[in-house]
């Protein structure tokens, strides 16, 4: 028996219980030391694919591989302890058949210890879903807009814009729903689709772009921070971490260049 952690790790049935109560606060997390802050705060914390993006400069998440997700994911496990860790299936490792699905999901549970996995499409991933949770995988899914899909859906944009097309969006969120899936994403969708989809399954909705109608909501942390260089318009920014690191680094640029940093005794100890 391994030894009793103190803290008692959120877990996907868990927010699967919060469907129509407090909403549930999310944030995406790349590192240690902002999943060990956002840890405090939120009920889940998703290891996204978007940090291809947002932290190593590709232009989507098509090219992120397995490794990267596996190497991110096991720092923000580290770094937190006690929000569910769901870290994201890149593109190509799940969409070719259930049992490749199964063996990277398993990869990315026994390595990074997270507590679900999360991967993109409705009832094309039905029968993946339900092969990955039937083989003990929790899975968080991801409808509307889809990034790994971009270059069939040529660019990111709003879903289900027309009325008629609603019926289908709402058909894939029944459709993840009855595989097992515990939660599921909805992007990029106005209110009343988000509010219809919310109504129409037993399963938490978390939106991102798709408005307060969901059961909840997820952000990527680097965009409601004010720290990515482009947003999108939802985005409501809660800080201007941008401007207060290039403020910080010019200061010190500044420091180093009139040699004002103070002199090395004890520098080493670590500050209160
Ligand atoms: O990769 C990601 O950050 C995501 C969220 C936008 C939901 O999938």
């Amino acid at each position: 028996m391994s030894i009793q952690k103190q803290v008692r790790r959120v877990t996907a049935p868990d927010i699967a219980d919060r469907k129509g109560r407090e909403p549930i606060v999310s944030l995406t997390s790349y590192h240690a030391h902002t999943a060990a802050i956002a840890d405090k705060y939120c009920d889940f914390l998703l290891v996204g694919d978007s940090l291809g993006m947002v932290m190593h400069g590709y232009e989507s998440t098509v090219p992120v591989p397995l490794e990267l997700m596996i190497m991110h994911g096991k720092a923000v496990v580290r770094g937190s302890q006690r929000a569910l860790v769901v870290v994201d299936m890149p593109f190509g490792t799940y969409e070719e058949s259930p049992s490749v699905a199964f063996r990277n999901a398993a990869r990315v549970m026994k390595e990074t210890d997270c507590g679900a996995v999360k991967l993109e499409g409705g009832r094309r991933m039905a029968e993946t879903i339900d092969y990955l949770v039937q083989r003990g995988i929790p899975v968080m899914a991801h409808i509307g807009l889809t990034p790994q899909s971009i270059n069939t859906l040529g660019g990111f944009k709003t879903q289900g814009r027309q009325r008629e097309q609603w019926a289908a969006i709402e058909t894939d969120a029944r459709a993840v729903a009855d595989a097992g899936a515990f939660s599921v994403v909805l992007e990029a969708m106005a209110e009343p689709l988000a509010a219809q989809i919310t109504g129409a399954v037993p399963i938490p909705t978390i939106g991102i772009g798709a408005s307060a109608a969901c059961d909840g909501q997820i952000l990527v942390m680097e965009d409601m921070l004010g720290l990515s260089p482009r947003v999108p318009k939802f985005v409501k920014e809660f800080g201007k971490v941008g401007r207060a690191i290039d403020r910080a680094i010019k200061m010190y640029a500044d420091d180093v260049r009139t040699r004002s940093f103070p002199a090395p005794e004890n520098t080493y100890d670590v500050k209160d």
